[in-house]
């Protein structure tokens, strides 16, 4: 009896438990890919117990108390949003119309011929890096130009313009930009490369506030530019991630995009109001090619809507509709245009003082880069052991190409951090 209620008890085969079966993994191949470069100093900068720690890495603004900032203007506009009490359906393919005649307005200059001719196709995008990439599907999909599917970028780049006109389909190589002896702009190498590569390139130009190195052609050079993009019949596809950022006024900041459109370029242009509107989660940005005609507008539409329709069918509407209400308002916009200027001028500041920081204490280097070059970020010119150096004796964190967010300076800690950066230099 005993050894038949045992057996009932604990059945030979347990039905509850899984057999164990050697399946391999469908993913066992699958790499460990490295960290992204920018996160991976916020990583570490969070880890560090040091209170006088800086965070130099993330290209986001910060107040002088180092905290993120929300714009009072964006604030104002949500308030009227919500008050509206809108419906959540689904908004058009390429995007609320408004908000993207609004955004193109701001980029272009309401005057600007190809809006009033109808010579612009326009689609509200996932901030600035899902223009680029959709840029880059319709480039793949569609350019045809004799320089072929190869889009050259500056050197140095944004660290994800490579990846994301490769992951686009279109092949990358490079044009010189950067001299690093002068920390300044190459100019001889860039207009030697862009005459060089072949005819009917397709080109990646930073509007304003370059992005890592900070510095930009002068008006003057962007005129030769221009003409040899023409001379050459290359496609200019103009990244403007920082309207306003570079010099407070976002009009001037324009004067490359708006000087190429007058010599009658048509461009593509990727707009993003991550950094000038603060509405980084938000995603709000623009893609927008200039066509020959209407009559190309509608056929250049159509295959924009065609590519935008099995990637996501349609953007998000919460950044689009705050940036919607701010350009719209004729009081809610100049509150704004104010509110960039403060961040482009605490930007400024900071750098001033940063470089009177270094020449005080003695520092034998030239630093007057720090305040020639513009924008958010500051390509220092420091190499990746004093980036080492700055990180385990100090606390500063920033990438080993020796770039600093100029926006991550307070007032507090900036005296601190030309005392570093004196020592590490020594
Ligand atoms: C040069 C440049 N382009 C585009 C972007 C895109 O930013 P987002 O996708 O946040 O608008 C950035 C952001 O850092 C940038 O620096």
């Amino acid at each position: 009896m005993l050894a038949q209620t045992r057996l009932v008890a604990r059945p030979a085969v347990n039905l509850l438990k899984p057999a164990r079966v050697a399946f391999s993994s469908t993913w066992a191949h699958v790499q460990q890919g490295p960290p992204d470069p920018i996160l991976g100093v916020t990583e570490a900068f969070k880890a560090d117990k040091n209170p006088n720690k800086m965070n130099l890495g993330v290209g986001a603004y910060r107040d002088d108390q180092g905290k993120p900032f929300v714009l009072a203007s964006v604030r104002k506009a949500e308030s009227k949003i919500h008050e509206s009490a809108l419906d959540k359906e689904y908004i058009p393919i390429t995007g609320i119309a408004e908000y993207n005649k609004l955004a193109a307005q701001l980029a272009y200059g309401e005057q600007s011929a190809p809006l009033k001719n109808n010579q612009i196709v326009t689609a509200q995008s996932l901030s600035g890096t899902g223009a680029l990439r959709l840029g880059g599907a319709f480039l793949q999909r569609w350019y045809e130009g004799t320089g072929g599917k190869t889009i050259y970028l500056p050197t140095p780049s944004w660290g994800n313009h490579g990846a994301i006109f490769r992951d686009a389909g279109l092949k990358v190589a490079q044009y010189k930009y950067f001299d690093k002896n002068t920390n300044g702009l190459d100019f001889d190498g860039l207009r030697q490369d862009l005459k060089s590569i072949p005819d009917e390139s397709i080109v990646l130009l930073h509007a304003c506030a370059h992005n890592p190195t900070g510095v930009d052609p002068t008006q003057e050079q962007w005129k030769e530019l221009s003409e040899i993009v023409k001379s050459k019949n290359h496609l200019a596809f103009f990244d403007m991630a920082y309207q306003g950022f570079a010099s407070g006024d976002a009009s001037r900041d324009a004067f490359a995009l708006r000087y190429f459109i007058e010599q009658g370029h048509r461009v593509l242009l990727a707009q993003s109001f991550a950094k000038n509107m603060g509405l980084y989660g938000e995603r709000a940005g623009l893609f927008s090619i200039i066509t020959a005609d209407s009559e190309e507008t509608k056929r250049v539409d159509s295959q924009v809507k065609i590519l935008i329709r099995p990637m996501y069918s349609s953007p998000p509407f919460s950044g689009a509709r705050i940036v919607k209400e701010v350009l719209s308002d004729a009081e809610l916009k100049a509150e704004w245009l104010k509110e960039v200027k403060f961040m482009a001028d605490r930007i400024i500041t900071m750098r001033e003082r940063l470089r009177g920081g270094l020449e005080q204490l003695g520092s034998q280097h030239n630093w007057s880069h720090i305040t020639s070059q513009i924008g958010m970020f500051c390509f220092t010119g420091l190499k990746p052991e004093q980036v080492d150096k700055l990180k385990s004796d100090y606390s500063v964190y920033l990438t080993r190409d020796g770039r600093i967010s100029v926006a991550g300076i307070k007032s507090g800690n900036v005296d601190y951090l030309a005392k570093a950066i004196h020592e590490v230099t020594k």
